[in-house]
């Protein structure tokens, strides 16, 4: 079982469902709001203890409303909150819309998150006896900085979701084993990327491809009914981490699963699958594949 810590953002979801986004200037009714706990960081956390590892969360609240729903959803979801500390102020907040199609448009507001500067020795200590830490950019870059060099210099594997997409410094390229990125951020992050030893791709609908020093591989989309891809690419990444020990090939099965599965459900947090449902959808997605093949090669 991989031990994993996550050093990253948790926001409160402000989610409201509309057929058609509005146009700049104009007004339309929606069919829905919600609040959901989710922030790239808490989710991926969430969705690395489902899929069956082992999660601590090194993070910030605010002092807010949100503060204990927040912190209940992780808590809840058995992730390790002793490093999750409450900051004077207001929690992250996303406001999200999600159309007929089940596509996304996001605003993040920062709040704790962005106050989330200092790792203290007992977090520094936790990065360095797990054997994967997992970062995004939703909290400030240099804590993602120094949480990647003590990594490194502890042999925890450093898996980073350079979202939102945003420039880095040289540095911390420099301590990267694993990016999982989508398709717009490979396009834009190409160069560094280049130098990082093991590159995920998302492809939605198409499933994922992988890069590595040995191989390439692609794993085919896992066939669903859309609802909201909100936190999906969390969902992957999460889920590729807990089991990225098992290589890359069972890692991108995995992580293509759950990632279909949490595109079935309404809000991020409350659509991340659990490890039976991964398995179950894994084993039936196989046999479909391993049906095609035997119906392709008798033809
Ligand atoms: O990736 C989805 C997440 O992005 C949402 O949960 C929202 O909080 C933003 O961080």
């Amino acid at each position: 079982m991989a031990r994993i810590v996550v050093v990253g953002s948790i926001n409160m979801d402000l989610v409201t469902t509309v057929g058609h986004r509005p146009e700049p200037g104009q007004t339309v009714s929606g069919e829905s709001f919600a609040l959901v706990p989710g922030g790239k960081g808490s989710n991926q956390a969430i969705a690395a203890q489902r899929a069956g590892a082992t999660v601590d969360f090194v993070g910030a609240v605010g002092s807010d409303v949100f503060a204990d729903a927040l912190r209940g959803v992780l808590h809840d979801a058995g992730v390790g909150v002793s490093r999750l500390r409450t900051a004077n102020g207001p929690s992250g907040i996303a406001t999200i819309v999600v159309d007929g199609d089940g596509e996304n448009t996001i605003i993040v507001v920062a709040g704790a998150n962005g106050r989330l500067t200092d790792l203290d020795t007992a977090d520094l200590d936790a990065i360095a006896s797990a054997d994967i830490l997992m970062c995004q950019l939703e909290i400030p870059i240099p804590t993602v900085l120094a949480a990647a060099r003590h990594a490194r210099a502890h042999h925890t594997t450093v898996i980073l979701n350079p979202s939102p997409v945003q420039h880095l410094p040289a540095d911390l390229w420099a301590e990267i084993d694993v990016a999982v990125v989508n398709e717009g951020e490979a396009e834009q992050l190409a160069t560094p990327l280049a130098a990082v030893p093991h590159v995920i791709t998302t492809l939605g609908a198409h499933g994922a491809s992988y890069r590595g020093p040995d191989a390439r591989l692609s794993h085919p989309g896992v066939p669903v009914e859309v609802v909201d891809t909100t936190g999906a690419g969390d969902t992957f990444t999460g889920a590729l981490a807990a089991h990225w020990h098992q290589g890359p090939a069972t890692a991108l099965a995995w992580a293509c699963t759950a990632g279909a599965l949490a595109t079935t459900k309404l809000g991020a947090s409350a659509s991340i699958p659990h490890r039976t449902d991964i398995e179950q959808a894994l084993a039936a997605a196989t046999a479909h594949w391993l049906g095609g093949m035997t119906a392709d090669a008798g033809s």
